[in-house]
């Protein structure tokens, strides 16, 4: 069922589990977090990024995943959320197709016109009782390779953090503790930053750069505070890493539905592990969303 993020966060905040912040790019991928939310009998946070709308358009993606949630995920809670909006209109738009929680992330600009910009995204967005999801510290990478080292992961400074959340009232908060976007060896979460960041800000913390991040980390991150976890990288790698081997072994096959269907799966499997990770799983009593 489609709902309001702040429906699945709050619950979560107040049972001390994660909940997942999915990726997706198309109708297999969506797909696959529904269906993994599902049998995991667990909440779920669908997101795309602008070049995912740009690549499935913003009517075509809302409907898709609104109406993936409505019948397919009728028994789950299901957010839909707008990941990394770097422009003002794209994250309008978001908000007028129905988003109920965007991210504006003006976080490689200095640092008071990101509170400038944030802080005019949080009276738009909160006057159609939107979420906004401000960020401090860029995140570094992209899709990273296994087992390739990193150089300079940033970390963002407290006081700045601290002072943003003042300044902007966003309802959520990403900062910079060590991850990155892609596969890294050396990302790690700075527990005591997270913390402290916590401790000051009292509000829902976002973990970008979910993937490659240890599941000891992970789970540690959660215990201290990181309510909402950002997956991409290895939702796509397993999308792709499906589809090649299946493309390799019908190499002849004409019909996209039988290269493709195997990739539902692969998305599913890793959804379905992220969400006993993250503590999210079996936390829907079927019934209990009102459909
Ligand atoms: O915003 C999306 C996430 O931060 C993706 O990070 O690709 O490392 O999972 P990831
Ligand atoms: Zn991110």
């Amino acid at each position: 069922m489609l709902v309001h993020i702040k429906d699945i966060v709050g619950k979560a905040q107040n049972s001390g589990y994660g909940i997942g912040a999915f990726n997706i790019c198309n109708l297999e991928s969506a797909l696959g977090v529904a269906e993994a939310a599902v049998r995991a009998k667990s909440p779920a946070i669908i997101q795309v990024s602008e070049s995912a709308i740009k690549y499935m358009g913003l009517k075509p993606i809302t409907h898709i995943v609104s109406t993936i949630a409505k019948n397919i995920a009728a028994g789950v809670p299901i957010a839909l959320h707008l990941d990394h909006g770097k422009s003002f209109d794209s994250i309008f738009e978001c908000i007028n197709a129905g988003f109920t929680s965007v991210h504006i992330d003006a976080s490689d600009l200095p640092f008071d016109e990101n509170v400038n910009l944030t802080k005019h995204v949080v009276e738009v967005a909160h006057a159609r009782k939107v979420w906004v999801q401000g960020e401090v510290g860029a995140m570094p990478g992209g899709h990273g390779d296994k087992g390739k080292i990193l150089k300079n992961i940033p970390i963002a400074s407290v006081e700045e953090v601290i002072e943003f959340v003042k300044r902007t009232k966003v309802d959520t908060i990403a900062a910079a503790i060590g991850t990155a976007h892609g596969v890294y060896e050396n990302e790690d979460v700075k527990i005591n930053l997270l913390k402290e960041i916590k401790e000051k800000t009292k509000k829902p913390f976002v973990l970008h750069g979910g993937s490659g991040v240890a599941d000891a980390k992970i789970k540690s991150a959660i215990k201290n505070g990181v309510n909402i976890i950002n997956i991409g990288t290895d939702i796509k790698v397993a999308f792709c890493r499906a589809l090649i081997d299946n493309c390799a072994k019908n190499s002849k096959e004409i019909d996209p539905r039988i290269l493709l269907k195997p990739t539902i799966k692969a998305v599913e499997k890793v959804v379905y592990d992220k969400m006993k990770l993250f503590g999210s799983a079996g936390r829907v009593r079927i019934g209990e969303v009102e459909t």
